[in-house]
């Protein structure tokens, strides 16, 4: 679908023609692709915003991918736009790392649409997938103030927590995920805010499925930092400590969101306009859950219509029983089985004092891979 923002509501006949027309032309093309997202700043290497001045380029309209309102943030925190491709790629490599036994894998497709035509599908994995690229925005943005890399914010200014030992000092410079959190609020959503789509129609759906899974993402990265600490004091005694707001690790963010995946909850319109539990039995989910409003395709077979890769291909473990193993990897079509040298270190010995020397070894293992 286009998703240019209508610009102004018609009423009536005529607002039912250009639905029609809209329908029609949809149809025709069958999901012309919602390529230029942001996520492609993961993909184009972004100058610092210095370079751009001496060379007289303006940045903000070099980057593909963004909507209006993020090209005008774009040039209100310049400063900002490098992290911002950093955080998409921090998302996407977790995206892979954590997808990386599925049929669906996470695999980007080009530099324009970064995850192909599946996101189009308002599915689990599209959820995912919108989730973890608003955390990696959040972390990167919260970790660059902390490190002094952006005009507009610095270390964290959290309050110091209630349960912190009395003798223990509040203070080092933290992370800053109160304004990681914020920034990556506007820019993220600011392409879904500007969508104007009918009340309750599909796209309007789409929408508040994303804005939904974007909120759940950075919420992971908020409510996942954590106190750390340092020991000071004599010779390691501890007898001070200094304490700061830190990040969790991204690994983390993205196994707290891959549980989010699998138990995310299946959502369509309502009435209302607003998006309902299709199971009522089903608990409400809260702003940090996961939801989705289409079912998944099997990813079995590559589809240039969905934009599936499919798993031919892919490796796959003979002997697991899980997404991994070939049976459900390859969809029933079979395997072939190769043969293949591994390398490792091996042989490793300790000398006195003090390094690890190993040897290479070189074992014939098999390899199974999805017809
Ligand atoms: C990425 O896009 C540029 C132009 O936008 C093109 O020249 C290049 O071949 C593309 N790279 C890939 C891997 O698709
Ligand atoms: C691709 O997927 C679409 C939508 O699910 C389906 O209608 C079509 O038959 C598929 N095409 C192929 C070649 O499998
Ligand atoms: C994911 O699967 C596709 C299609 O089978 C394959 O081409 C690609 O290399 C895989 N990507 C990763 C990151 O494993
Ligand atoms: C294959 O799966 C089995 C059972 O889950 C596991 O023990 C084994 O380590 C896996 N092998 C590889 C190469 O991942």
């Amino acid at each position: 679908m286009d998703n240019r923002p209508v610009r102004r509501r018609r009423t009536g006949a005529v607002r039912h023609l250009l639905l029609a027309a809209a329908f029609l032309a949809c149809s025709s093309q069958l999901l012309a692709v919602d390529a230029n997202s942001w996520w492609s700043l993961a993909l184009t290497p972004i100058q610092r915003p210095e370079m751009y001045i001496i060379g007289a380029q303006p940045l903000c309209s070099q980057l593909s991918g963004l909507s209006q309102g993020q090209r005008k943030l774009c040039q209100l925190y310049q400063d900002h736009m490098i992290y911002i491709g950093d955080g998409a790629k921090t998302g996407i490599k977790e995206c892979q790392y954590q997808f990386r036994q599925r049929r669906w894998n996470c695999s980007t497709v080009d530099n324009t649409s970064v995850f192909g035509r599946v996101m189009q599908i308002g599915s689990r994995e599209t959820a995912f997938t919108y989730a973890v690229s608003a955390a990696g925005v959040v972390n990167a943005i919260s970790r660059a103030c902390r490190e002094g890399e952006l005009s507009t914010c610095g270390c964290s200014r959290a309050a110091r927590p209630r349960d912190l030992p009395r003798d223990w000092l509040w203070g080092g410079c933290g992370d800053n995920v109160h304004y990681g959190y914020r920034f990556a609020r506007e820019f993220v959503d600011a392409r879904e805010r500007e969508k104007n789509y009918p009340r309750g129609s599909p796209e309007h759906a789409r929408t508040l499925m994303n804005l939904q899974n974007n909120e759940a993402g950075r919420q992971a990265v908020y409510n996942l930092a954590n106190v750390a600490c340092k020991c000071h004091g004599v010779s390691g005694s501890c007898s001070l400590k200094t304490c700061w707001l830190q990040l969790a690790d991204f690994r983390r963010v993205g196994e707290f969101l891959k549980e989010k995946y699998d138990s995310a909850a299946a959502m369509r319109i309502g009435r209302k306009g607003k998006l309902e539990l299709v199971d009522k039995r089903f608990n409400t989910p809260t702003p940090e859950d996961l939801v989705y409003i289409d079912p998944s395709p099997d990813y079995c077979l590559r589809n240039e219509t969905t934009g599936s890769l499919g798993t031919q291909g892919r490796l796959c473990n003979k002997t697991s029983e899980g997404m991994d193993g070939c049976e459900l990897m390859c969809c029933g079509r079979g395997y072939d089985q190769f043969k293949t040298y591994k390398h490792e270190r091996c042989h490793c010995k300790f000398h006195w004092c003090c390094y690890v020397k190993c040897k290479r070894c070189t074992t014939l293992v098999d390899q199974f891979v999805c017809k």
